[in-house]
């Protein structure tokens, strides 16, 4: 049976009347319009649908709707100032840390997890966090440098 939930969106309350189950993803997506978040394997394995929650990176497709009932959801869409990019948004810029992208929203949003949670985390760290994330175009290297670069900033 469907219920009504709110929760925070970058900062906007949004109310949703939905199945508790379903993924936070698929509301994201298809209800709110915020495409940014990637599905890929829908099974929590490739990380690409990776958004915050209260400030942690958690995979949004084994993520129930219902779990997020007034909580604090941050997006890639929530993440640059304006016209400015987020610092870790404008390290994958430099770095080249994007390839087709499909990755890209997922690796960001858990990248500025892992700085919220520590300003200076030990970058063996931060790459086996990051080495959750599958890249389909396998442009890994790119993404050790982007993800060096983030942490300079
Ligand atoms: S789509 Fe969520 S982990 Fe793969
Ligand atoms: S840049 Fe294409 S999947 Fe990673």
């Amino acid at each position: 049976m469907d219920t009504t939930i709110s929760f925070e969106v970058n900062g906007e309350l949004k109310t949703v009347t939905t199945h508790p189950s379903r993924p936070l993803l698929d509301v994201l997506r298809e209800d709110l319009g915020l495409t940014g978040t990637k599905y890929g394997c829908g099974e929590g394995q490739c990380r690409a649908c990776t958004v915050l929650l209260e400030g942690k990176a958690v995979a949004a497709c084994v993520t129930q709707i219902a779990t997020v009932e007034n909580k604090k959801v941050r997006t890639i869409e929530g993440l640059a100032g304006g016209d400015t990019l987020h610092p870790v948004q404008q390290a994958f810029l430099d770095g080249a840390g994007s390839q087709c992208g499909y990755c890209t929203p997922g690796m960001v949003m858990e990248l500025v997890a892992v700085l919220n949670a520590s300003p200076n985390p030990a970058e063996a760290e931060v790459l086996a966090r990051l080495g959750r994330h599958l890249c389909r175009c396998c442009n890994y290297p790119n993404l050790k440098r982007s993800i060096r670069l983030s942490l300079r900033r």
